[in-house]
């Protein structure tokens, strides 16, 4: 079985796997459209527009133990869907895979928001996961190291930092 991870899954790696490819999933984009303000996809008018992340290889012995350690993880609004891989190594083949949604009709989805807005949250917002600047920083990192381009991600990131600046240049 293989999972697929577009926000906290790709760095927060709590969980035994196998093997871990880079590739995208499409017809999606990243958001950060759920409470904290943590990423969820949306569905994009462009069905060849990707989202990048990281899918893991589960053993099946270690299958059972895994689910029920992200279903739990995940609880907050997010389902498991089905969705097509592609991996960025050319040679291989697309495949199925799971992935972690939020969709627009789960009770945690904010709906769209402003960049600057989601920037306000993040830079105060704390959860039980930790701080919200935390995620973001970490995603972006983990993206920027796997040279994936996300614009709505760098944006808020940058207005992240800018809001952190002009608080420590107040006190
Ligand atoms: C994911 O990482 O794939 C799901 C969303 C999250 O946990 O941040």
């Amino acid at each position: 079985m293989w999972i697929f991870g577009y926000g906290s899954l790709t760095w927060k790696v709590d969980f035994p796997y196998q093997q871990r490819v880079v590739g995208y999933i499409k017809g999606y984009a990243r958001r950060f459209w759920q409470p904290g303000r943590v990423v969820t996809l949306v569905p994009s008018k462009d069905p060849e527009e990707k989202v990048w992340g990281v899918a893991y290889k589960i053993s099946e012995e270690k299958q059972e133990e895994v689910m029920a350690h992200l279903d739990h993880r995940e609880k907050d609004g997010y389902q498991r869907t089905p969705v097509t891989f592609f991996p960025q190594e050319a040679a291989l083949k697309p495949w199925e895979l799971i992935i972690y949604l939020g969709s627009e009709t789960n009770p945690f989805y904010t709906g769209p928001a402003k960049e600057d807005e989601i920037a306000q949250i993040i830079a105060s917002a704390a959860g039980p996961s930790g701080s919200n600047k935390e995620y973001l920083f970490q995603l972006a990192q983990t993206m920027r190291s796997l040279n994936i381009n996300d614009n709505h991600l760098y944006s808020i990131e940058n207005k992240v930092k800018s809001i952190i600046e002009n608080i420590n240049q107040k006190t």
